[in-house]
C-alpha cells in the first residue's frame, strides 16, 4: 500500500497540462461497443485506474484494446461475452455504462449491480426503468442485472432525478433502437456533449445534448470512428485550487474553461485571480485553453456553495472548494444536494485543524489562519484530492493513506504538483 507525503508551505509556480476527462473517457470507451465494424481510436485518454478497469471489462467481453500513451485503439467486432463481472464492477460504479450499449447491439447483457458506495446509496433504478421503457426485459438475479431485448424501441422517458451516467446509458441504448427516443430532464453535463459528438461521428442521430431534452433517432448500425476526449474540468478546477491555496502563480494549460463557469465564478468570488491567456468561445465546452491562476491581493473570503447538477457547482469539486474555504476569512456554508454522504473528508480535515461542523447535508466552515499537517486517510476520489490540497497549505507533514482513491481519477497528480514546486512524494507504507 502506498501513501502520499506532503510538506506544506511551498508556493506553486510554473505550468501544468490538464489530461483528458475521466468522466468523458469512460462513456466513450463503453460506446465503442456499439461499433459493428472497424477499430475506434480515442486520443487524450488519461492514464487512470478507472480507465484500466473499463478496458479490462471490454477485454473480458472479447474486445481487442491497444494502448499507446494517451491513444487507445479498440476493436469490438469480435465481442461475444456480454458480461460485466462483480470483481470489476465493485471497483468502479461507472461500469454500469456498458449496459445500454450491450443491450443495443447484442440484445443481451449480464452486468453486476454496483455495490454500496462510500458517497451514498447511488442506485441505478433510473437506468433500468428507462431501458424497460424501451422494451428490454430486465431482472436482477444473484446480484446481477440480466437484460434481454429482441429489439429496443424508441420511447418518451422522463428522468425523476437528473442522472449523468443514466442519461449516457440511455443515449447509447437509443442510438440503435427502432424509432425516436426522447429523454426529458436529462443531465446537461459537458461530458454528455462529448459522448454525443463521438456517437454522431459513428453515425448516430442525436439532437439536444447539453439541454434537458435529448432526442435520438435510431439508426441501423454504427461504425468505428476517431475521437479526442475533452479535457478534465475537475482536474483543472483542482489545480486552480492548488494554485490559490498555496499562494502561488500557475499557468494551467488545456483547461475547458467554457465548461467551468460555476467553478470559475465561485473561485473568483473566494479571491482567486483567474485570467484566460487564450481566447475561447463560451459555447465551446470541449476545447481546452491556457489560464493563469493566482491568489488575489485581498486574500480569501468565505462564501456559500451549493452543489448542483451542471451547470451548477459540481459535487466533484466540493471537497477541494471546502479546503480553500477552510483558510478563508469568515464563515462559509456548503450544501451538498447531489449525494447524501459526501462529507467523509470532513473528519480527516478536522484532524488538520479545519473548523467544520456538519448538519445533515450542510457543512459550516469557519476560516482559520493555518492548517497543521497530520496523518489522514482518503475515503473517496475527490476527498483524496481535497486532503492533498490541505497538505499543500498545512504547516508540517501530511501523510495520506489509501492513495488508490486518488489514482482512480488523477493522472500523475503528485508528479504534476512536484513539477510546480510542491514538496510531495509517494512512499510505500510499512
Ligand atoms: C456521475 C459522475 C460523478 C459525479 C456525478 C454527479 C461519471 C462516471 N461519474 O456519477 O463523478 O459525481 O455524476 O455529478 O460520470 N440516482 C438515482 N437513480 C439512478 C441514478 C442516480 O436515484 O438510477 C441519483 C444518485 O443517487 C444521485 C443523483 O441521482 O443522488 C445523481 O447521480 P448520477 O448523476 O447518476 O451520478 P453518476 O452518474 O453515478
Amino acid at each position: 500500500m502506498e501513501s502520499i507525503v506532503v510538506k506544506g508551505g511551498r508556493k506553486l509556480s510554473g505550468e501544468v497540462i490538464i489530461d483528458g476527462a475521466k468522466n468523458s473517457a469512460l462513456p466513450l470507451i463503453a460506446a465503442t461497443l456499439l461499433a459493428e465494424n472497424g477499430s475506434c481510436c480515442l486520443d487524450n485518454v488519461p492514464d487512470l485506474r478507472d480507465i484500466n478497469t473499463i478496458i479490462r471489462l471490454l477485454e473480458g467481453m472479447g474486445a481487442v484494446v491497444q494502448r499507446q500513451g494517451r491513444r487507445l485503439e479498440i476493436k469490438t467486432t469480435a465481442v461475444d461475452n456480454c458480461q460485466a463481472p462483480y470483481e470489476l464492477v465493485k471497483t468502479m460504479r461507472a461500469s454500469i455504462l456498458v449496459l445500454g450499449p450491450l443491450l443495443a447491439r447484442f440484445g443481451q447483457a449480464r452486468v453486476s449491480l454496483p455495490g454500496g458506495c462510500a458517497i451514498g446509496a447511488r442506485p441505478v433504478n433510473l437506468h433500468i426503468k428507462g431501458l424497460e421503457m424501451m422494451g428490454a426485459k430486465i431482472s436482477v438475479e444473484h446480484g446481477y442485472i440480466i437484460g434481454q431485448a429482441e429489439c429496443l424501441t424508441g420511447a418518451d422517458i422522463t428522468f425523476d432525478v437528473t442522472t449523468v451516467t443514466g442519461t449516457e446509458n440511455l443515449i447509447m441504448a437509443a442510438v440503435l433502437a427502432d424509432g425516436v427516443t426522447t429523454l426529458r430532464n436529462a443531465a446537461r453535463e459537458p461530458e454528455i456533449v462529448d459522448l454525443a459528438a463521438f456517437l454522431r461521428k459513428m453515425g448516430a442521430q442525436i439532437e439536444g445534448e447539453g439541454t434537458h431534452t435529448v432526442t435520438i433517432t435510431g439508426v441501423e448500425k454504427l461504425s468505428a470512428a476517431e475521437y479526442q476526449v475533452m479535457p478534465d474540468r475537475i482536474e483543472a478546477g483542482t489545480f486552480m485550487v492548488a494554485a490559490g491555496i498555496s499562494g502561488g502563480d500557475v499557468v494551467i494549460k488545456n483547461a475547458p474553461l467554457a465548461a467551468m463557469g460555476s467553478v470559475v465564478t465561485k473561485l473568483q468570488e473566494i479571491g482567486l485571480k483567474i485570467e484566460p491567456l487564450t481566447t475561447y468561445k463560451e459555447d465551446d465546452l470541449l476545447t481546452g485553453v491556457a489560464v493563469r491562476v493566482s491568489r488575489g491581493a485581498e486574500g480569501l473570503r468565505g462564501l456559500d456553495i451549493k452543489t448542483m447538477p451542471y451547470p451548477g457547482f459540481p459535487t466533484d469539486m466540493q471537497a477541494q472548494a471546502m479546503v480553500l474555504l477552510a483558510l478563508a476569512d469568515g464563515t462559509s456554508v456548503i450544501s451538498e444536494t447531489v449525494f447524501e454522504n459526501r462529507f467523509m473528508h470532513v473528519f480527516e480535515l478536522q484532524r488538520m485543524g479545519v473548523d467544520i461542523e456538519v448538519e445533515g447535508r450542510t457543512a459550516i466552515v469557519r476560516g482559520v489562519a493555518m492548517l497543521s499537517g497530520a496523518p489522514v486517510m482518503a475515503s473517496d476520489l475527490r476527498a483524496s484530492a481535497g486532503l492533498v490540497l490541505a497538505g499543500l497549505a498545512a504547516e508540517g507533514e501530511t501523510v495520506m493513506s489509501r492513495v488508490y482513491h486518488l489514482d482512480r481519477g488523477y493522472a500523475g497528480f503528485e508528479k504534476k504538483l512536484r513539477s510546480l514546486g510542491a514538496d510531495i512524494r509517494r512512499v510505500e507504507e510499512n
